[in-house]
């Protein structure tokens, strides 16, 4: 079996693989993807392919081979492969669920604390030497738990998948009230104790931080965008870990410009890896390079997976994390 590997993933996963298959990974840069034509490429002469999300895994790269297994996405998020026209076509499409859930869950937090307190911007001040002296209001930011307010904040949470139920867990520590809309997950929403359903408008309104975990697909491109940010409150700030393309990126740098928010943490963008036009001019976010996942164990254990389910695919097993099993119902299996 001969897999092709877009890029360069940890060495746990190719090991692994390379016990089992030939392995070619795309010889490029490792800061760089291959273009649609080098996919192909390797695609054809492969029986598997593992892809990453930087890659889009379209209709001509899965008819590029008839013999083509299956393809293995080394991500949890999978808008970057059309796994509709994979399921038309009978290929099985993996990714890596659950594994970076506390992970991801984790850098949403350090993004909450960081638009709130001002770690950044404090960061920085002390780096560039302009740190003389103490002072009562130098960088204030604002609560996250009680503190000075002494009022509960209120967190919402658009999303209430694995990630989003990891983020309420962490947000207990802080005693805050906790808002949540979701609705597909209107049931676990009901079962948790110490979340409240609300609709979106309602969410937006109440909250003081907003945070989004929910998966991109067409239902949820552009979920916050200029209407959204209109009703925030002007001391809210937006927290997004998912996928970029979530919020209205356009708006938000309107939004925050116009101050109808407070400030943002992003680790998505839109169109990644570039940014808004003036998005990273505004003073008031935190931006980071869709590192949500990004621990040595965590990536570890999502390239193992991601070679697990291709050695799932070479012995013709359903494999553990397949996104469409209703290939196999119909073939039988
Ligand atoms: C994912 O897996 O979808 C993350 O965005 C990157 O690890």
């Amino acid at each position: 079996m001969r897999v092709f590997v877009t890029r360069l993933i940890p060495e746990a996963g190719l090991a692994l693989l390379s016990k089992e298959a030939e392995v070619v990974v795309w010889p490029g840069p490792e800061d760089e993807t291959p273009s649609k034509e080098e996919i192909i490429r390797g695609v054809r002469k492969a029986d598997v392919l593992l892809c990453l999300l930087t890659e889009v895994i379209d209709r001509p790269v899965m008819e590029a081979n008839p013999k083509l297994l299956g393809i293995a996405n080394h991500a949890v998020g999978y808008n970057n492969i059309d796994v509709q026209i994979a399921t038309e076509l009978g290929l099985p499409v993996t990714h890596t669920p659950g594994v970076l859930t506390d992970t991801t869950a984790d850098l949403a937090w350090s993004l909450i604390l960081a638009v709130g307190r001002n770690i950044v911007q404090g960061h920085e001040y002390v780096k560039k030497g302009r740190f003389k002296i103490w002072g009562p209001k130098l960088l204030l930011g604002t609560d996250v738990s009680l503190g000075g307010s002494g009022r509960k904040k209120i967190l919402g949470i658009i999303g209430f998948g694995r990630i989003g139920q990891a983020v309420f867990k962490r947000s207990k520590g802080f005693d805050m009230r906790v808002l949540v809309y979701d609705p597909f997950q209107k049931e676990t929403i009901e079962q948790t104790e110490g979340v409240e359903y609300r609709e979106l408008r309602e969410l937006l309104r109440e909250s003081d931080f907003i945070t989004l975990h929910p998966s991109l697909s067409e239902k949820t491109r552009h979920l916050i965008g200029e209407r959204e940010f209109s009703l925030m409150k002007p001391t809210a700030y937006l927290i997004n870990a998912a996928r970029g393309a979530v919020v209205d990126e356009k708006a938000l740098k309107l939004a925050l410009k116009q101050r109808k928010l407070a400030g943002a943490g992003l680790d998505v963008f839109e169109d990644e890896p570039a940014l808004a036009p003036g998005l990273a001019e505004l003073p008031n976010t935190v931006l980071l390079p869709h590192i949500g996942s990004a621990t040595v164990e965590t990536r570890d254990k999502m390239a193992l997976m991601a070679a697990e389910n291709i050695v799932n695919m070479s012995q013709n097993k359903i494999p553990a994390n397949i996104l469409n099993n209703e290939i196999f119902n119909r073939k039988g299996n």
